[in-house]
């Protein structure tokens, strides 16, 4: 069983938001399987840089999707974002210094945040953005 499958549970119902999220979920089990095949630490880090980018420009995205459309939530569904950037900037500045390692407990720790944030705050959102019309872009 791979370690992070995207499911149907997922789907905001956003084709932007979704493929982004798709996205994000096979960096996670891609690092999953090369960490346990014993690839190099610095062949994983390379894809921890990549998924910290992706994970910036995609909140960056849902951001302005929120500004489009005014959301209500988006001061609280931000500080989300900020707390999880804040956490795996501090990750890549350890990895950058030679002090850690990527490790299963770090992937578990991305994969449970990105479920728990995809489940509760992006599809509240997803609901909105459908709303207005924005299920397409
Ligand atoms: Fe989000």
């Amino acid at each position: 069983m791979a370690f992070f499958e995207w499911k149907k549970e997922y789907e905001t119902g956003v084709k932007g938001v979704d493929d982004d999220h798709r996205f994000l979920v096979s960096l996670i089990d891609e690092m999953s399987v090369a960490l346990s095949q014993g690839v190099a630490q610095d062949l994983l880090h390379k894809t921890v840089y990549k998924l910290a980018d992706y994970a910036r420009f995609h909140f960056k995205r849902e951001e302005n999707y929120m500004q489009m459309i005014d959301y209500s939530e988006q001061f609280k569904h931000e500080i989300e974002h900020r707390a999880f950037t804040k956490k795996v900037e501090e990750f890549v500045a350890k990895l950058d210094s030679g002090e850690g390692n990527l490790t299963h407990e770090v992937l578990v720790f991305l994969r449970d945040w990105l479920i728990n944030h995809i489940q509760k705050t992006d599809k509240q959102l997803g609901i909105e953005l459908v709303k207005h019309g924005l299920k397409d872009e």
